[in-house]
């Protein structure tokens, strides 16, 4: 009798694990984006006086289980750099398959009218213009989470800078080049609008304080949470298995201690008659 009961229940937990999993995702979209709220950063844009700036030390601390942070994150880049970069190994349709975007969400903010939902993300920005304007192509970002990492992604888009004696160039402290040092990048700093123009504070040896900035449309805290949730999306693009994985990852395990508590239950069963 015992048997039968723990047989069914064990059917019955191994059937209500996919559904269960499959509303998880969107409870999670709830807590809007709130969840987004700037952790690191602050402290250091805090330090206005002759500290040096830790910007080495600043970590991305995106979560890609955050579908709000996610949703935010492909908005800004649609709206900030699919001009210039593709990702060419997603689709709109899995992007908002993905994240919970509606179809009417995707095609009138997403996606360029005459796209398809079933095409590839792609930048109309043509190779040869590329050359022209930057000196080189964009990079495609499929992968750059991956490549790079994201606290340097999230570093490379807030050190973006000026210097006052070649106003024309971009420079960036992050950026990783052979030189190695504050080197300028072919990328111009596209935010700068949101985030104010910053321009390099030095000390007697010429070694880099810190940034003073211009104000720009965001406070920096909004400004670092724009960052967060753009770097969370490019982390979801580089590996979209990940946002699944842990959702069903969760329920193995679940299922894994069930079943273990089963088969001693069993064990008891069969094991009363031999002694
Ligand atoms: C106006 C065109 C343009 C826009 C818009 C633009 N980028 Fe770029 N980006 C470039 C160019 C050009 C490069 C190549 C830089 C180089 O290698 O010097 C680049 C390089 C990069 C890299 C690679 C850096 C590295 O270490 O190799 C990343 C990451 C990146 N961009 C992210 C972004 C993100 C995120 C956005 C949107 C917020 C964006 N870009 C918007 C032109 C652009």
């Amino acid at each position: 009798m015992t048997k039968r009961c723990v047989f069914v229940l064990g059917l019955v937990l191994a059937g209500a694990a996919p559904a269960a999993e499959q509303t998880a995702p969107a409870a999670a979209a709830a807590p809007a984006a709130a969840a987004a709220t700037p952790v690191a950063g602050g402290k250091a844009e805090a330090n206005a006086g002759g500290e040096r700036l830790e910007w080495e030390a600043w970590r991305a601390q995106n979560d890609t289980s955050n579908v709000a942070s996610l949703q935010q994150g492909a908005r800004n880049f649609m709206n900030y750099c699919v001009t210039c970069h593709s990702l060419k190994y997603m689709r709109y349709s899995r992007m908002a398959s993905d994240l919970h975007i509606s179809t009417e969400q995707l095609q009138q903010n997403l996606m360029p009218i005459e796209a398809r939902p079933s095409d590839y993300i792609t930048t109309s920005l043509n190779a040869k213009d590329a050359v022209a304007w930057f000196g080189k192509e964009p990079p495609d970002l499929s992968l750059m989470a991956r490549a790079r990492g994201v606290d340097y992604l999230y570093r490379f888009l807030k050190t973006f800078y000026t210097e006052p004696g070649n106003a024309a160039a971009s420079y960036n402290l992050a950026f990783e080049t052979e030189a190695k040092v504050h080197a300028t990048v072919a990328m111009p700093a596209v935010l700068s609008d949101l985030s104010g123009v910053q321009t390099p504070v030095y000390d007697d040896k010429h070694e880099f304080v810190r940034f003073e900035s211009t104000p720009g449309r965001m406070k920096p805290a909004e400004y670092d949470a724009f960052v967060r949730d753009t770097v969370n999306f490019l982390d979801y693009v580089s590996e979209p298995a990940q946002v699944d994985r842990r959702s069903i990852g969760i329920w193995t395990v679940l299922f894994l201690l069930v079943f273990t508590w089963i088969a001693y239950l069993l064990k008891q069963e069969y094991w009363k008659d031999v002694h």
